[in-house]
């Protein structure tokens, strides 16, 4: 389940032209996410869009004067709001906002539902054009931001509404992007088990070469080990992620590792591993590779018909064999005997926890949305969760791993 659901965000708009992306995430925090939003607009942000649209999708009278209300009731509401709020969220903040902020400017409902807030629970997302952006005075007032322990959501290089070029660094992210930040902002309150924790997933497939242009695979997508990922990250942990190849963008907030084959992967995993907490091997790693690589393209007629093949290096069991400190978890794919076949693995390769999946499971192919795992610990125990999102799953797989011994 969502760390949002039910939370009360108080949502905060500036005037700035990225503000109809605000109208789709409140959509999704009300509908999506069952969050309880109160919107907040500036002068100038109704400008742009109409109270209207964010009245119709929180379901509530949109706040836009300090001292007057269709409800007719005002009273203290800046402060008890403010109170109430499990998350103050400036999606887009203009660079007037900002300023303001930092000279501690309260002129307005916003502005000052901001100075009553605690930096820690206020999330600024800044929005502007490039040269806006770029001033010296907005990037002091950035860094006073940071230093002042609010959450900044930093904004993308990309294509802008008012670049000369079209092009440049100030847009607002998307809306994933932006929910990470909030499920984070949210996780920050709760002090999770993994905050502060170096953790390394491995995901994806790995290819193993012939030439050039051929290789033996398999169809892993890599979800499983993003997943996985992004909600350590989230939970506040300091994430590697070492991926095979993938179509998939790079987890958020993690620092992420590209390779091709399970000897790289060895390589990077291997180079990281003593100064990490947990080690989550996500990935499916090829068993196999040729046993020789040839260089170029093979001529069709010179593919060997018998091809010497050779196992690739067992990372999970030689992480097993050197580990100290670290908790390790590994994935197993069976599809027959799966718990003792699985159990039998976590034995042989010193796991903390093994994931089992079945692909024969419906709702659990490899590059599927979804998932069924089965959560198998040392002492034998198999914990069979319902059909599950890959980040519910993942989700699952953190709680298992560091519950408190009973
Ligand atoms: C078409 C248009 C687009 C604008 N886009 C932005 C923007 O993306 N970011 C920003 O900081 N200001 C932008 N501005 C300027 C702000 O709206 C202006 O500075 C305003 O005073 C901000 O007020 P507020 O912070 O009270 O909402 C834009 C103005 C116009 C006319």
């Amino acid at each position: 389940m969502s760390i949002l659901r039910g939370k009360n965000i108080l949502l905060g708009l500036s005037g700035g032209i990225a503000i109809y992306k605000s109208a789709s995430l409140l959509r999704r925090l009300t509908r999506d996410h069952g969050c309880n939003v109160t919107v907040v607009m500036t002068r100038s942000a109704q400008a742009f869009m109409t109270p209207l649209v964010f009245e119709t999708f929180s379901g509530k009278e949109v706040i836009t004067e300090m001292f007057e209300s269709r409800s007719g009731i005002v009273g203290t509401r800046h402060i008890d709001l403010v109170q109430q709020a499990d998350l103050i969220a400036v999606i887009p903040a203009s660079a007037n906002i900002i300023g303001k902020i930092c000279a501690g400017i309260a002129d307005d409902a916003l502005s000052t539902m901001l100075i009553a807030a605690r930096p820690e629970k206020t999330l600024i997302a800044p929005a502007m054009n490039h040269n806006m952006y770029n001033h010296p005075v907005m990037q002091r007032n950035l860094a006073q931001l940071r230093g002042l322990s609010y959450n900044l959501i930093e904004p993308e290089t990309g294509e802008l509404a008012t670049a000369e070029e079209g092009w440049g660094v100030g847009r607002l992210p998307d809306e994933k992007t932006l929910l990470f930040y909030l499920e984070k902002a949210c996780y920050a309150q709760k002090s999770p088990a993994l905050r502060g924790k170096k953790v390394l997933v491995s995901g994806g497939p790995t290819r193993e070469a012939l030439d050039d242009i051929r290789f033996i695979s398999n169809p892993s997508s890599g979800k499983m080990g993003i997943a996985l990922a992004e909600s350590a990250a989230k939970q506040g942990a300091k994430v590697v992620y070492v991926s095979g190849p993938s179509s998939l963008p790079d987890p958020l907030g993690c620092e992420t590792i590209r390779v091709v084959s399970a000897e790289a992967m060895k390589t990077q995993i291997l180079q990281h591993f003593e100064e990490q907490d947990i080690v989550a091997m996500a990935a499916a790693v090829e068993d196999i590779r040729p046993k020789v690589k040839f260089a170029g393209k093979l001529k069709k007629q010179a593919i060997p018909e018998q091809l010497p093949l050779e196992r690739t290096p067992d990372i999970l069991a030689l992480l097993g064999k050197n580990k100290k400190k670290q908790l390790l978890v590994g994935f197993s794919v069976e599809v027959e005997k799966g718990i003792e076949h699985s159990l039998k693995k976590l034995r042989e390769k010193n796991l903390d926890l093994i994931v089992l999946n079945d692909p024969g499971e419906p709702g659990a192919a490899f590059a599927g949305d979804t998932n069924r795992i089965t959560l198998i610990t040392p002492d034998g125990k198999a914990n069979p969760l319902p059909l599950k999102s890959k980040e519910e799953s993942a989700e699952a797989v953190w709680e298992q791993l560091l519950k408190p011994e009973a």
